[in-house]
């Protein structure tokens, strides 16, 4: 099928974009809070914030909220390419303080790549695995060069932290993580996202390790309580850090952080590494200041991604989703 065909039925392009809403559902988001909203509307499908997601201690800007609902965006994108639909987004975050922030519509058909496929079969793969990467090599040069290649194709970049850099990011972690406990709004929101989360959402203590020692520490969700995942024999090591950038930190370049995270991550799974992001250090803005004075070209750091490859027995168990019908409204035909 040629790009831009007619696209059939309606009723089969609406049936694609419940599959595509369905997809986004296993997007990444920050404490899983999954911060979006969905309303099918003719041949299209509308992406708002959810209001009644946000978190006001740990995302006071709101970036990671916008970097959340990119990465739903991307999610749904994959899932309408892998079905071979052509698709035109728009991005409308320079329209806030609105709720609505993209508009995906159903442009016609496409021809299906090998990486379309590889991208949505990757989508029930993917998690975060917060476990120290146990392998004694890290990823390699061809596997950091894919990954670099998905975020620029979502006009993002993926610095690589060097060696010499790594003490850095651990110094300015530990400083983000000191600064963020020591606010009671922030632990009083991380229990209420990990301790009593909602139905379909939040960290489970399932898919949290224990402290370990690491030259740079992930974030400490548990705070000494209980965690269920046993994080092996690794000291992250091999370990690499990336940081995921933007050219400038407008709402657009958060939800386009979110669409490069989600392409990064899918391509990482389906090469067997593993992932988790770290996002205290540029929560809190000191500290993202020192991660941008490591990047070329005055980028603007949006998220580090820690990989490294899969070296962990059995993979960690899957986050909790929201209900479809919880997230999408749909207009009658
Ligand atoms: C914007 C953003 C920030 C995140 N920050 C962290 C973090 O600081 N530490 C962490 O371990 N995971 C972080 N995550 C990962 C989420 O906790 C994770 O995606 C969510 O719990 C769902 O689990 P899953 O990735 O296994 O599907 C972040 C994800 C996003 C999109």
């Amino acid at each position: 099928m040629a790009d831009g065909e007619p696209f059939g039925e309606l009723s089969e392009v609406r049936k694609a974009l419940r599959a595509a809403a369905s997809a986004s559902m296993y997007a990444p988001s920050i404490l899983n809070t999954q911060p979006w909203r969905w309303r099918l509307h003719g041949a299209s499908l509308e992406l708002s914030r959810d209001p009644d997601r946000t978190l006001n201690a740990i995302d006071r800007t709101g970036a990671m909220t916008l970097i959340s609902c990119g990465a739903a965006l991307h999610h749904a994108g994959v899932t309408l390419a892998a079905r071979g639909y052509s698709l035109a987004v728009d991005r409308q975050p320079a329209a806030a303080p609105g709720p609505l922030l993209a508009i995906v519509t159903v442009t016609g058909s496409a021809p299906v790549s090998s990486l379309d496929v590889e991208m949505a079969q990757a989508i029930r793969h993917r998690h975060s695995d917060r476990r120290p990467i146990v392998a004694d090599n890290r990823a390699s040069d061809n596997e950091i060069a894919a990954l670099e290649a998905a975020a620029v194709r979502e006009e993002c970049a993926l610095f690589r932290i060097g060696d010499a850099e790594r003490p850095h990011l651990g110094a300015a972690v530990d400083e983000a993580q000191h600064a963020e406990q020591g606010d009671p709004a922030y632990r009083r929101e991380l229990v209420a996202w990990t301790v009593r989360r909602p139905h379909g959402g939040g960290v489970s203590f399932e898919s949290l390790v224990a402290p370990t020692p690491r030259p740079v520490a992930v974030r400490d969700f548990a705070a000494g309580g209980e965690t269920g995942l046993f994080p092996g024999f690794g000291d992250d090591r091999f370990a690499d850090y990336l940081v995921l950038a933007t050219p400038r930190d407008t709402a657009g370049d958060r939800l386009r952080a979110g669409e490069g995270t989600s392409a990064v991550w899918l391509t990482a799974t389906a090469r067997g590494l593993a992932m988790s992001v770290l996002s205290d250090v540029v929560e809190v803005p000191a500290t993202r200041q020192l991660i941008a004075s490591l990047l070329a070209d005055r980028a603007q750091p949006q998220l580090v991604l820690r990989t490294g490859p899969q070296g962990q027995p059995v993979p960690p168990p899957p986050a909790a989703h929201r209900d479809l019908a919880e997230v999408l409204d749909e207009d009658p035909l």
